[in-house]
């Protein structure tokens, strides 16, 4: 039933003759069993078939022994105590009941689409099912089942849920592998990976070898990754029909998933939720005020320590008014929705009143876990500040408060599923991730803020977006039925009904808001075809234009050519896991040798700012780090010299006084420390770098400044902003939206003079203005000899970059000069 793609083997006939004489009477399976990469699946022979070699027999033998002691296993770890315990509560999923007609499905079906409520049992128990009956009917060496998670950290802790579901250590039959990090062994089966992992893997082996079952999960999301993914496996299917191919989306649009695989059958988990009762707003408001209210009527015969205590909540509360606006919402009810939707746009979340409800909740309902829905790290660790004094919440030691965002370490993680101790309130403080890729059983009270940091892209202006802005329906709808797995719950949404109302029904697909070049890149590295074309092909197409400006993009950087063909640079692009400018940082920080801070600051902004913003102390913070800037205006020095402090602290063993002093996170930095080991291996791979040549081959100018800027300049052209003197005061122009903002955040902010006449940037934004984040400030011969490309000047004299950045005049020699130089260095990127 795998198909047969079997090499056949030649063999001499003494040795036909031979082997015949042992067959006769047995079937005897074909087939390689290294894993991941095997050929084929398996092959029944019929008995007395003789056109097999001994070799064969020996690698039958093997794969039988394997067989037989997955199986083992199998069944020894089903006696143990904890795999009672868990088989029992498995039992209860309602994935369990479909069981054996979901095989059926697989056995019947190259494609099925399986939807089911969030917590059903889609992600832990369907690849699950598909191990246990493979094992079981002897199979087991030939299965090698993947699953798709569009987040690292279900990616892991699924694996390992289904690793203690078996009783069995992580990364043995089960496994992970996300960016940089992998747990698996020859034994595993099943393993879990980031979409992004996969389609990596597509690269190097485009028709899956040897996978054979792929199960891709969470489509309902309409990430960008699977998106795409799913482009590739309608093709891929007509030819590999022994891949077996299951998507999993929550209850939402699994019909259009269907269609999409030319009506692939679907399998419906019915749920088995708890009602869950729905406030609105309106309804929260009139909640958290009559507490309020009855504290006052109460007043009398109070402490006078308590009655300070109540005035002040009542100042909270007439705040809490202003910063709602309430007034002008109950207005806007005479207005159409649309206008009351605009009217409710801002971007900022309340958490004054999003902390009222959890006192509320926690004083007036009963037991039960509380999730919270914010938008991101931010809120989240403001409001953690917040809920950690609050003893209106409660005795501080009955209430256990946890954050979970999707870059979080893994540390810990058990603390989020697990039930508390009795008496202890567990108050989850999350972000969408906890929509539908992580479920939290006990959880009984939802508070849900209405929006999630959403990226968009303005193909227009070349510029991404990221604003918290309102969820779809679909979203309200997972995240109201969070409450309601294990009793009925409720969900306080901070939102009027009427903004609910004007939602849409769904998000916008990822693929129509964001930049595309990572994707376009892929595309070309995958051979898919012409971009544009391949892309026409998606659920749903994105925008020309940006399809253009991504092209455009990666023909500017030299990843493209002219007919649209991958260079060689660009074939090295493909192969490090990070955006193509931080990849190009990379391989120029090898060439010129300062490839330390280039493998630092890459894994920073690949990962994330190791500076963290504490709420009250943000003026100490942006002084820590400036003071690691120095006079560099850079933003990506600090950074390297942020993190060259911590190695060093590290060393001398006050890390934890070091980070703490300077507003860093010891995780953030730990991070980048693997991640530039690791960049460092794929750099190695390409042949960038030999390792057998030691650091010093390739640190001759690490600690000149000059030179890390200008290797930052040739990463991450073109983000260059010019910067323009007006009078007293310094304004910051970019080619495609003119005017920007050096964000609040950054060393440069403020800044009136800059010594060179030029920033390059990692990432502008649209939030409450277009902001440059991270910036340093480089001079213009870095932009002419590491920047796009160079044209002879419409005035005829000198040179100018295309985009018209910069004009450069010299003499005819020095300009030959620079083109020879600039030759030289494009041989260098695109070397074979
Ligand atoms: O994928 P789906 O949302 O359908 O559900 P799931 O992730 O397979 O989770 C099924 C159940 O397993 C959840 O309701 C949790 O009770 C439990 N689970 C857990 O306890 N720990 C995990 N890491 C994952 C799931
Ligand atoms: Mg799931």
């Amino acid at each position: 039933r795998h198909g047969s793609t079997q090499k056949t083997i030649q063999m001499s006939s003494e040795t036909q003759r031979l082997v015949g004489e042992l067959l006769v009477g047995s079937s005897v399976s074909v087939g390689s069993s290294s894993f991941p990469s095997r050929q084929g699946g398996k092959q029944v022979l019929p008995a007395g078939n003789i056109e097999k070699s001994v070799s064969v027999l020996e690698i039958d033998s093997a794969k039988e022994k394997l067989n037989a002691e997955l199986l083992a296993k199998q069944e020894k770890m089903k006696d143990s105590a904890n795999v009672k315990a868990m088989q029992s509560f498995r039992e209860k999923l309602p994935a369990f009941k479909v069981k054996a007609e979901f095989l059926k499905a697989i056995a019947n079906n190259q494609v099925l689409v399986v939807s089911g409520e969030t917590g059903c049992g889609k992600t832990t128990q369907l690849p699950q099912f598909i191990l246990e009956e493979e094992i079981s009917s002897l199979r087991g060496a030939d299965c090698s089942i993947m699953c798709t998670q569009p987040r690292r950290i279900s990616a892991i802790s699924v694996a390992a849920r289904i690793s203690s579901e078996r009783g069995e250590a992580l990364g043995e039959t089960v496994g992970y592998q996300i960016r940089l990090e992998s747990k698996s062994s020859a034994e595993t089966r099943l393993l879990f990976c980031t979409t992004g992992v996969l389609l990596r893997r597509l690269a190097q082996d485009p028709k899956l070898t040897g996978v054979s079952h792929l199960l891709v999960d969470e489509i309902h999301e309409r990430g960008i990754n699977e998106d795409f993914l799913l482009i590739i496996l309608r093709d891929l299917i007509p030819r590999r029909p022994d891949l077996r191919v299951i998507l999993m989306s929550a209850t939402i649009n699994a019909d259009l998933f269907s269609k999409y695989f030319g009506n692939a059958p679907t399998l419906h988990i019915p749920g088995l939720t708890f009602p869950v009762a729905e406030l609105f707003l309106e309804d929260v408001l009139e909640k958290t005020h009559y507490i309020i209210k009855s504290e006052f009527d109460n007043i009398q015969g109070n402490s006078r320590r308590r009655r300070k205590q109540q005035d002040s909540k009542k100042d909270h509360l007439t705040e809490l008014f202003e910063d709602v606006d309430i007034d002008s919402h109950y207005r806007s009810y005479g207005r159409s929705t649309r206008e009351s939707l605009e009217a409710w746009s801002g971007s900022l979340i309340d958490l004054g009143l999003v902390e009222s409800t959890l006192e509320y909740i926690c004083r007036h309902e009963g037991d039960g876990a509380i999730l919270v829905f914010l938008t991101g790290w931010d809120d989240i660790s403001k409001l953690l500040d917040k809920v950690k004094v609050n003893h209106l919440l409660g005795d501080q030691s009955r209430v256990l408060v946890l954050p979970l965002h999707g870059s979080m370490p893994t540390v810990n993680q058990r603390e989020i599923f697990d039930r508390p101790p009795p008496g202890k309130r567990k108050i989850v403080l999350a972000t969408n991730i906890a929509e539908s890729s992580i479920t939290i059983d006990d959880v009984v009270y939802v508070v849900d803020c209405g929006k999630a940091k959403e990226t968009s892209y303005d193909a227009l202006n070349k510029l991404a977006c990221l604003l918290p802005s309102w969820i779809s329906k679909a979203s309200a709808h997972q995240r109201r039925g969070r409450a309601g797995r294990v009793q009925p719950g409720v969900c306080y949404k901070l939102y009027p009904r009427i903004v609910h109302d004007a939602m849409p029904q769904f998000q916008l697909p990822e693929i129509l808001r964001t930049p595309l070049q990572e994707l376009c890149l892929h595309i070309k590295s995958l051979q898919l075809g012409a971009i544009g074309s391949f892309l026409s092909k998606a659920l749903q197409p994105p925008d020309h234009l940006a399809v253009q400006n991504a092209i455009e993009l990666l023909k500017t950087i030299g990843a493209l050519d002219d007919k649209e063909d991958l260079t060689p640079l660009g074939r090295h692009l493909c192969t490090l896991p990070v955006d193509p400018n931080i990849g190009k940082m990379l391989l120029m920080g090898s060439i010129f040798q300062c490839l330390t801070p280039a493998l630092i600051i890459a894994a920073a902004l690949a990962y994330r700012d190791p500076f963290v913003l504490p709420i009250n102390k943000k003026e100490e913070a942006d002084e820590a780090k400036r003071s690691f800037a120095g006079d560099s205006c850079s933003d990506h020095i600090a950074l390297l010299k942020a993190f060259e402090g911590w190695k060093e602290a590290k060393r001398s063993g006050n890390e934890r006084s070091f980070c703490w002093e300077n507003y860093l996170s010891p995780v953030t930095l730990q991070m980048m420390d693997d991640m530039r080991m690791q960049f460092l291996n794929l750099l190695s791979d390409i042949g960038f770098v030999d390792k057998s040549k030691g650091p010093s081959a390739y640190n001759l100018y690490s600690n000149d400044l000059e030179m890390v800027c200008a290797i930052l300049c040739a990463g991450l052209y073109p983000n260059v902003v010019q910067c323009k003197r007006r009078g007293k005061r310094t304004a910051f122009y970019t080619k495609e939206v003119g005017q920007v903002d050096i964000h609040p955040a950054s060393v440069n902010a403020g800044i009136h003079q800059f010594p060179l006449p030029y920033l390059i940037y990692s990432e502008k934004v649209k939030t409450t203005s277009i902001f440059i984040r991270d910036s340093t400030n480089i001079s213009d011969y870095a932009l002419l000899l590491f920047g796009g490309n160079l044209v002879p000047s419409k005035s005829g004299e000198g040179i100018e970059m295309l985009d018209g950045y910069l004009h450069f005049s010299a003499s005819k020699s020095v300009l030959e000069l620079i083109r020879k130089l600039r030759g030289e260095l494009d041989k260098l990127l695109n070397r074979k």
